[in-house]
């Protein structure tokens, strides 16, 4: 297996290490059967890649065995934010039988993680990802890995994500409030249903905490994740 270092540039915060770990938590709870887990929202820029990331660090440090898999072969975003500069093989030239597993699995400078980047973008995601070799590469890689955390695209926008939810054991949905309709995030929710993936929990994201005490108390209840905005906008 190839070798790659990643860079992760985001600044640690207190509060969002927290809240990775509250999440980590949950998922361990849901049960050892849930393995290959896919996160989704209804829009883009909703923070999807990040908690993906962060949720696979975490994994990872404590010992489980991660696979990192960039399933929104739209606008991967891996490659770019942690900084590899070299020409690496995507989940997208595997399914277009281009490359083998092997050449599109790697193993990073984070404990127990590897990743599959999505590869350049193709014409027809969500053909590629209809195709038998999907199903048939998330029953390989789950004999191997205690976990697989898929980032997909917005559900809102592109079926992509109920196409892999077909395969997957358990969906987080993601939502950053104040910026999603409620009705929005029912119409996604119940096409992820549909897709008869269950349906693990919520994540809301982008949450100040400080800043309005309805959302302070969903994060204690729940769990949720949140990075203060400005600490992004230095
Ligand atoms: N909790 C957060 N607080 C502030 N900014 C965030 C947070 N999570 C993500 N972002 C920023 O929002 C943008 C979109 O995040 P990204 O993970 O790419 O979203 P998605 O995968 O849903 O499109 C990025 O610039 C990211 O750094
Ligand atoms: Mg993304």
């Amino acid at each position: 297996m190839k070798k790659i270092t990643l860079t992760d540039k985001r600044k640690s915060n207190y509060y969002y290490n927290e809240a990775i770990k509250t999440l980590r938590t949950n998922i361990q709870l849901s049960g050892q059967s849930i393995k290959t887990i896919l996160i989704t929202s209804c829009f883009p820029n909703e923070g999807k890649s990040d908690v993906v990331l962060s949720l696979a660090q975490e994994l990872g440090s404590i010992g489980k065995k991660v696979l990192l898999l960039d399933a929104d072969i739209r606008k991967t975003a891996y490659a770019g934010r942690l900084g590899v500069e070299e020409e690496v093989k995507g989940l997208s030239q595997f399914l277009s039988g281009q490359v083998n597993i092997n050449d599109i699995i790697y193993e990073t400078n984070y404990e127990n993680m590897d990743i599959i980047f999505g590869g350049p973008s193709a014409p027809n995601p969500s053909g590629l990802l209809s195709e038998n070799i999907f199903q048939l590469f998330l029953k390989k890689v789950r004999e191997y890995y205690s976990y697989i955390l898929i980032d997909t695209p917005p559900i809102g926008t592109v079926i992509d994500a109920a196409v892999i939810g077909r395969h997957c054991d358990g969906a987080i949905f993601l939502i950053e409030p104040g910026n999603v309709r409620y009705k929005d995030a029912q119409k996604a929710l119940s096409q992820l249903e549909r897709s008869g993936c269950q349906i693990l929990g919520a994540v809301m994201n982008k949450i100040d905490t400080k800043a309005d005490k309805y959302y302070s108390s969903y994060y204690k209840h729940y769990g949720e994740y949140y990075r203060r905005a400005e600490e992004n906008n230095k």
